[in-house]
């Protein structure tokens, strides 16, 4: 059977969304994309690494042509290396995948690669606007974010993400844990704003094309 096919029906309306969304304004923001026993595994997993002082200071550029510098960003990040998984990893990448495959079908996106890290944003970090193609590659096409913040995240902590869309007011959006946003990565300039409080947690991916 296709993978088209194994999907529950309840999941397609909610594709279609995102897909309409992202057809009608390059984002799109979904606030159950996960449930919450799914965000607690994957929180569990990024604070079971962060605490073995796996992850490491972000840099400007891409994977291979880094530059460390804290004026731009100060987030602590680690790659998620798709062949050890963790359990929760496997979860996660299951269901985007099932979505990727969506997509290739529906709209010929043509998503051949992805790479995903988790995000740390300790309190009195941010990122400045930026886009993600930034010195970078311009195979990403769509840039996924997804919080993984504990319980609830007061407005007075920050740490929103604001896209600016073309010619239009910007949008800002609270990293409400189980939120997921994707946008068009080669569109659409963004920033985090400074943490005011707490740590910010999240895995941060892109889908990428050949
Ligand atoms: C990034 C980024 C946004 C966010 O990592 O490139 O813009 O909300 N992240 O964490
Ligand atoms: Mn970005």
């Amino acid at each position: 059977m296709e993978l088209f096919e194994q999907l529950e029906t309840a999941t397609i309306p909610q594709y279609e969304i995102i897909i309409n969304d992202l057809l009608a304004r390059q984002y799109s923001i979904v606030d159950s994309f996960f449930t919450e026993e799914e965000v607690a595994l994957f929180r569990n997993s990024l604070l079971a690494k962060y605490e073995e002082d796996r992850f490491k200071k972000s840099a400007i550029g891409n994977r291979t042509n880094e530059e460390i510098d804290r004026s731009v960003r100060g987030d602590f990040i680690l790659w998620i290396n798709e062949l050890q998984q963790t359990p929760a990893e496997q979860l996660f990448f299951e269901k985007i995948n099932t979505f990727i495959a969506y997509l290739n079908r529906t709209c010929f996106l043509g998503i051949v690669q992805k790479e995903f890290h988790y995000a740390i944003y300790p309190t009195g970090t941010f990122y400045k606007r930026h886009l993600d193609t930034f010195m970078n590659d311009d195979r990403r096409r769509l840039s996924v974010v997804c919080y993984l913040n504990e319980a609830i995240w007061p407005a007075s902590n920050g740490g929103e993400l604001v896209i600016y869309p073309e010619g239009k007011k910007e949008i800002e959006i609270l990293p409400l844990p189980g939120r997921i946003v994707f946008f068009e990565s080669q569109i659409l300039e963004h920033e985090v704003k400074p943490v005011k409080a707490g740590e910010r947690l999240s895995i941060t991916g892109w889908l990428k094309t050949r």
